[in-house]
């Protein structure tokens, strides 16, 4: 997703004031985190450029897609993760199914929608909505990987390989999400809503029945966390900080 961000605010005071805090806050955050951090601030590049090239991709018995998680640097049971409904961390992988349930056709109804997993209105934040797809790329897949590590064309055969690290993958557009900076602005874009088309619920939409979409970034991360932060990864991305993702989130 992209990084820059402009939020779609509703003129008026109350809103005003209410802004100006949050920047006020953001600002200290910003501060905090350009402190605390550990390993160097790199700006999220423009995933723009990339084609998403779908979970499928991401799915091999010798990639992501383990039945256990023995993976010599990442468990490899992400997909599996991902798709594990009982819990929190497999929301995303049913984010685009609900679009077809009755509480969505209540929903799409009340707002003269006529089929609310084809509208703007929703696809934005329930799948990976792109124009540039490969050929393995599906939107019932809901919030795929690239969703949040980016697309992943420029990185895909490289992220893999004999002595691919996480700085050269980021410069190749996967989405250095261990910054708090950059994982913020992936999560909000749907958890709180931007002002690209499609990923913003507005009062009538939540009029007609959504759900309240409340966000805090470090109990969200850990609700959907499928990496070990061992002493590999602490090795590779540093020690997290979880005050600092609270407080950027
Ligand atoms: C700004 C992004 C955004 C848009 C636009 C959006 N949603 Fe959502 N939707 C979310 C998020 C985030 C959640 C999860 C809220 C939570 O549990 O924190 C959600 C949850 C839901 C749920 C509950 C899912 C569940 O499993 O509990 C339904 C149903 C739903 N949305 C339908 C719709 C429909 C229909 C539309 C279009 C009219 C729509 N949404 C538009 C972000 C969005
Ligand atoms: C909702 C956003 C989101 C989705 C969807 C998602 N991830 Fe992640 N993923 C993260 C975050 C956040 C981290 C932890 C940040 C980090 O360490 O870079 C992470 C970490 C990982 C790691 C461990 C990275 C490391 O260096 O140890 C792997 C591997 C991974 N994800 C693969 C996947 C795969 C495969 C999928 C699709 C099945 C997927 N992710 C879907 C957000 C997401
Ligand atoms: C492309 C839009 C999108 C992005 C990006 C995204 N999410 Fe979500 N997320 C959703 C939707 C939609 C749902 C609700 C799906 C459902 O319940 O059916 C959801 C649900 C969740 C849930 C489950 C909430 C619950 O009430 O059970 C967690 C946790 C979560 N997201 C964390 C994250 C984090 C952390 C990030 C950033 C690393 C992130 N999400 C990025 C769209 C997104």
């Amino acid at each position: 997703m992209q990084t820059k961000k402009k939020f779609a605010w509703v003129p008026g005071w109350s809103v005003l004031a209410a802004s100006l805090f949050c920047s006020a806050l953001l600002g200290t955050a910003l501060f905090i985190s350009t402190v605390a951090s550990t390993a160097p601030v790199e700006a999220a590049p423009d995933v723009a450029s990339g084609t998403y090239l779908g979970v499928a991709t991401c799915g091999g018995s010798t990639c992501h897609g383990r039945q256990e998680a023995d993976g010599e640097i990442v468990r490899q049971d992400e997909i599996m993760r991902w798709q594990e409904e009982s819990t929190p961390g497999g929301a995303h992988s049913r984010a685009f199914r609900v679009l077809k349930e009755p509480r969505s056709i209540a929903i799409a109804k009340r707002l003269g929608i006529k089929d609310a997993a084809s509208s703007s209105q929703c696809i934005g934040c329930h799948t990976t909505a792109v124009t540039r797809k490969g050929p393995r790329f599906q939107i019932n897949d809901g919030v795929g990987c690239e969703s949040c590590h980016g697309a992943s064309s420029g990185w895909l055969s490289s992220h893999y390989a004999v002595g691919a690290n996480h700085a050269r993958n980021v410069s190749q557009g996967l989405i250095p999400l261990d910054n708090p900076k950059a994982r913020a602005s992936v999560c909000l874009d749907c958890h709180f809503g931007s002002a690209k088309k499609g990923q913003f619920v507005d009062h009538r939409i939540m009029a007609a029945g959504h759900p309240r979409i409340s966000f805090e970034m470090d109990l969200f991360s850990t609700l959907q966390q499928h990496h070990d932060e061992d002493v590999d990864y602490v090795r590779r991305k540093g020690r997290t900080n979880s005050v600092q993702f609270w407080a950027v989130g």
